[in-house]
């Protein structure tokens, strides 16, 4: 079998998760389990979390289902509300939570017949230009959909463009524009993700969104999972599958883009691009080898990546390798590649197999 796994520990994304809900005592939390819960495997997190979470966030309905068929009761919230008229029955017949982020979506589920009314999610537009309501519109349709049959509660909810950045005007602004709503009657109010939980207590309101910091990973650049007190949940671990020596102004990898510049000792690690290790990923990014860090050089391959072990010299072909974890956090691979750790994490692929503990 090919040497490489991703392990995931669940009791860290319940202790996680707990961490969020210490930050906003008496609150409640959807913990975001989209995009396969950010990489981790969604059956697995959503049973974890399962009498321990007060709902789930997904951002399409087949997500939804697929909770759902997990939890019976959970609340299960729709982040991007339904992509398609007949979607609004669907989502009634499971029991979710929709946002509703423009006008056509708003006539869609007033036109619709319903099994049973649906929790509904008014997302305002409170400055990040991407999805939901101007606060004009929102006012307007708050009157057309209050009261309406096929409505259960009325929700307001908006969404931080720059909550990773400390002290940004646009918090406020947005934290403002959202305010200035209240004076409507909403049953629930929800504004924060995992960067707003951790340092926007004025945006906590009545539910969070964690994605993120369930992980273990920082939605910040200059504050690491470690001290906002997140365990990582996810490592991927391979193998030293290959070791040899290269002599000064011999190449590896492809392009033969790095060149040995001392006598070398290289070493050949079963992970690549295809498994979801950054192909941009350049020379220098950290890689952990028997317990130590050590540089990747050249250039990623499909199924395997190059890393420099000339310091260490007992390191040989069966050594475990961390290319993020307990010992390197994502975070940090992340900024080396120029990306983000949501983009690795959500990013290892199928043929990585997930191996689950909790401890
Ligand atoms: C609307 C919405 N809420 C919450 C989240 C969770 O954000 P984070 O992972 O930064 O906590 C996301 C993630 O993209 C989102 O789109």
């Amino acid at each position: 079998m090919r040497p490489l796994v991703a392990s995931i520990d669940l009791s860290a994304i319940t202790h996680n998760y707990a961490v969020a809900k210490r930050c906003a005592p008496g609150r409640q939390a959807f913990a975001v389990v989209k995009a396969n819960a950010y990489g981790h495997g969604v059956r697995e997190v959503v049973t974890a979390l399962h009498g321990i979470a007060d709902g789930f966030a997904v951002a399409c309905l087949e997500e939804a289902a697929e909770v759902r068929a997990l939890h019976g009761e959970a609340r299960i919230l729709l982040l991007e509300g339904c992509f398609a008229a007949d979607e609004y029955q669907f989502a009634a017949q499971l029991g979710l939570d929709v946002v509703l982020h423009n006008a056509l979506q708003a006539q869609q589920l007033l036109a619709a017949t319903l099994s049973r009314p649906l929790n509904v999610w008014l997302k305002l537009d409170s400055g990040m230009h991407r999805l939901g309501f101007s606060a004009a519109a929102l006012r307007e349709w708050h009157g057309h959909l209050h009261g309406a049959v096929q409505v259960a509660e009325l929700n307001l909810l908006s969404h931080f463009a720059c909550a990773d950045e400390r002290g940004s005007e646009t918090i406020e602004l947005q934290l403002e524009q959202f305010l200035e709503l209240l004076d409507l009657d909403f049953a629930q109010r929800s504004l924060a993700n995992s960067a707003a939980i951790l340092t926007i207590p004025a945006a906590h309101m009545d539910w969070l969104r964690p994605g993120i910091m369930l992980y273990g990973a920082t939605p910040f650049a200059d504050l690491t999972a470690a001290e906002l007190s997140v365990r990582p949940a996810m490592s991927l671990t391979a193998q030293l599958i290959a070791c040899r020596d290269v002599a000064v102004g011999e190449a590896v990898g492809y392009g033969a883009s790095w060149c040995a510049e001392r006598q070398s000792r290289i070493g050949t690690v079963s992970c690549g691009y295809a498994d979801g290790y950054p192909r941009h990923a350049p020379t220098g990014t950290p890689v952990i080898v028997r317990g130590q860090r050590v540089a990747l050089v050249g250039r990623v391959s499909m199924d395997m990546l190059s890393v420099d072990l000339t310091d260490l010299p007992d390191a040989a072909e069966g050594d475990v390798v961390e290319l993020w974890g307990a010992q390197l956090p994502v975070d940090e691979v992340a900024q080396a590649a120029g990306t983000i750790g949501y983009e690795l994490l959500s990013k290892v692929t199928a043929r990585v197999p997930r191996r689950y503990r909790n401890s």
